[in-house]
């Protein structure tokens, strides 16, 4: 029964979205001052992804979402305590190309940027990220029930226990995650290392859910992306079904 449903929501989800594999991703330009003039640094962060707050010490984590999707875009910005359960002031709804309050003193400028197999040019994202699937069957078959999202570029993410960053190889071979453990900036001697295969099926529990999970990578290729650029549709296609195989589930929001 419970498979049926989730059957079902799987494709109403397909059917709502625009185009299977297409994200949007943030860009924040940060600056020193309220006039968006003393620009500090540049940021292409993932939509709800939870990151450690490296701006301040007064919050652990902040989380910026998407809320209009026509423009201008809005997006909700949450400052946390925690993990981003735990919210340390309201959310505050912020106006895409304003310059706008961000967190720990510094502003921001944001716009949306699409990411997407088929996307060309300079306006593009290329975030690279990983997708964690646990599977409630062993062996990742199934639909997976959990989906967490992860940018690669070693960006600082929030976690209960300190924080973590996650690279990948030039080969997209192995994801590598480091956990500092009670850390809020990812630094500290006191680190744990994981190196995991991409598209491997690792075993979970035996006799509970999730019995699997399994990790794989989503990354701009330019040789799928020169597909894009001929005239032919079929190239297209192609490109869209390579890059993105199970993008239909989204990130771990969607689900
Ligand atoms: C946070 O605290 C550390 C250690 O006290 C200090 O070195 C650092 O400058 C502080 N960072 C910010 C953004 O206030
Ligand atoms: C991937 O990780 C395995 C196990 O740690 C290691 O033996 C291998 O050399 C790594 N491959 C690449 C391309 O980094
Ligand atoms: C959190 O980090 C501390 C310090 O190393 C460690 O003792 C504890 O086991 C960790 N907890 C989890 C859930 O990893």
């Amino acid at each position: 029964m419970r498979h049926h449903r989730g059957l079902l929501g799987l494709l109403v989800a397909s059917l709502l979205r625009p185009s299977t594999g297409d994200t949007l991703d943030i860009e924040a330009s940060l600056f020193l001052d309220s006039n968006c003039f003393d620009r500090y640094s540049e940021l292409l962060l993932l939509d709800d992804g939870c990151y450690a707050n490296l701006y301040t010490n007064l919050t652990k984590a902040f989380k910026l979402r998407i809320v209009g999707f026509t423009a201008p875009y809005k997006y909700d910005i949450y400052d946390y305590t925690d993990a981003c359960h735990t919210q340390f002031s309201p959310k505050r709804t912020l106006t895409a190309g304003k310059c706008e309050r961000f967190v720990g003193g510094y502003f921001v400028e944001m716009t949306n940027r699409l990411r997407s197999s088929t996307c060309v040019g300079q306006d593009c994202s290329r975030l690279a990220v990983t997708k964690q699937r646990f599977f409630s069957e062993s062996m990742c078959v199934g639909l997976p029930y959990e989906v967490y999202t992860y940018p690669v570029q070693n960006e600082c993410m929030r976690w209960s226990n300190g924080t973590q960053a996650f690279r990948v190889d030039p080969t997209t071979t192995n994801v590598t995650q480091v956990d500092y453990l009670v850390n809020d900036k990812c630094g500290g001697d006191l680190t744990r290392e994981y190196v995991m295969s991409v598209g491997y099926c690792y075993e979970l529990y035996p006799d509970r859910a999730p019995r699997s999970f399994k990790w794989e990578v989503e990354r701009y290729d330019s040789t799928t992306i020169s597909e894009a650029w001929r005239p032919a549709g079929l190239g297209l296609v192609q490109a869209a079904g390579m890059a993105a195989p199970l993008a239909l589930l989204g990130s771990s929001r969607d689900l």
